[in-house]
């Protein structure tokens, strides 16, 4: 319950949603958090706020600094309900507070809460606001992941107040990327980048781009823990993520209904593994959608596979393309596959949207029924060649 100090003057008051565990569709096997900032100056800033369900809580532990009704300004990164979800509430207490935000942030706020008597301050990229000693830069990222988005600059501090970039879904009582397991950070600040940030990758580099010019010593997301020891290798991380850089890797996603499915996808494993190619095996019954997409996020090679079902493919594969096509990953390489017993659709629908990601496609692979190991010798020998024909086996 106590804040917990970045630099001097400068806290943490942010809280810990431990039982989360679906964020909209997403899966967060580790909670997560609400990153509020409070800031100590001649006039008190807190930048962003938590989800209502958690403002009694933030509220007593940003009291253990100030009288919250002292709050001057509050800086709204962002309308999504899990930043801005208590202003109403707060808005009560700190009733001459001055909420500071993009211009699409003010449309944003207003239709969310219909409230025309707040006090808001509109402001642009680069334009700097005095809270007494320090000052406050603000620099607007629209489409990071959404259009009101903006983030904000502690000049005195170089600390970078990101909101939801190199964010993390990660409930923990540590709060700085040395106090806690490296790898599971950047694990989770991918995963986050994949099922949340990845549509708008062009917003990212222009965003990157505009924010070169800062001394950053501090990235201080909406979730997650904070990075000051990494800073550079996280920043490295959102670049390559952002280029939508591949590794040549495959994965490859089914279901299976009678088994027969399944024996193509660990005949197409068995090809890509041979000539060298790293393969994940992820059957759609067993792996969440939102876990996928964080392997999609560096694979080259994605296999999709489904029987048909009533002239369509499983509802599963059906609800997995759906969510890969909304993410649009870009430079991949596609194949669907999948046995029939007779219509024998589901390929041809599964290729469809695959194509319509963009993705350039291998030849499909349908067998009727039970494939028989000379079917399966035969698709892998055509496989090979596709493969060979992409430049798979050495494309890095
Ligand atoms: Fe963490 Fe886009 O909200």
């Amino acid at each position: 319950m106590n804040p917990i100090k970045l630099k001097e003057n400068v806290y943490w008051v942010g809280e810990i949603d431990w039982d989360l565990r679906n964020f909209h569709g997403y899966l967060t096997q580790r909670g997560t958090t609400y990153n509020a900032y409070l800031i100590l100056d001649e006039k008190i800033t807190l930048i962003d706020t938590v989800r209502p369900y958690l403002y009694d809580r933030m509220m007593q532990r940003l009291s253990r600094l100030i009288d919250p009704s002292r709050i001057h300004y509050i800086v709204s990164n962002h309308v999504e309900m899990d930043h801005s979800g208590s202003l109403p509430l707060l808005m009560e207490t700190a009733k001459n507070a001055t909420i500071i935000t993009s211009p699409h942030g003010q449309k944003g706020l207003l239709a969310h809460y219909k409230r025309n008597d707040w006090n808001v301050k509109v402001v642009k990229t680069d334009e700097t606001v005095s809270i007494g000693r320090k000052s406050m830069k603000f620099v607007l990222t629209p489409l990071v992941h959404w259009p009101d988005n903006m983030v904000s600059y502690l000049v005195e501090d170089n600390i970078l107040f990101s909101n939801d970039a190199f964010g993390q879904h990660i409930a923990s009582s540590e709060r700085f990327d040395d106090d806690y397991p490296l790898d599971i950070s950047v694990d989770e600040a991918k995963k986050y980048y994949a099922n949340i940030v990845l549509p708008y990758s062009s917003q990212v580099q222009k965003a990157m781009d505009a924010l070169s010019p800062l001394a950053i010593s501090m990235i201080a997301p909406s979730h997650g823990i904070v990075w000051r020891s990494h800073v550079n290798a996280i920043v490295a991380e959102y670049k390559k993520w952002s280029s939508n850089k591949v590794e040549n890797r495959c994965l490859v996603i089914y279901d299976t209904m009678w088994k027969s499915t399944e024996k193509i996808a660990y005949g197409i494993q068995e090809v890509f593994e041979s000539m060298g190619i790293p393969t994940k095996m992820m059957n759609l019954r067993k792996n969440h959608i939102s876990d996928i997409i964080a392997d999609i996020l560096t694979a080259k090679f994605i296999c999709v596979g489904s029987p048909t079902l009533n002239s369509n493919m499983l509802p599963t594969v059906a609800g997995f393309l759906t969510y890969l096509r909304g993410l649009s990953p870009k430079n991949r390489i596609g194949l669907a596959f999948g046995s029939y017993g007779w219509g024998g659709q589901a390929v041809g629908h599964v290729e469809d949207i695959l194509k319509e990601c963009g993705f350039q496609m291998l030849q499909g692979i349908q067998v009727q029924y039970i494939p028989d190991n000379a079917q399966l010798q035969e698709i892998g020998n055509t496989l090979k060649q596709e493969i060979l024909g992409v430049g798979g086996s050495s494309v890095s």
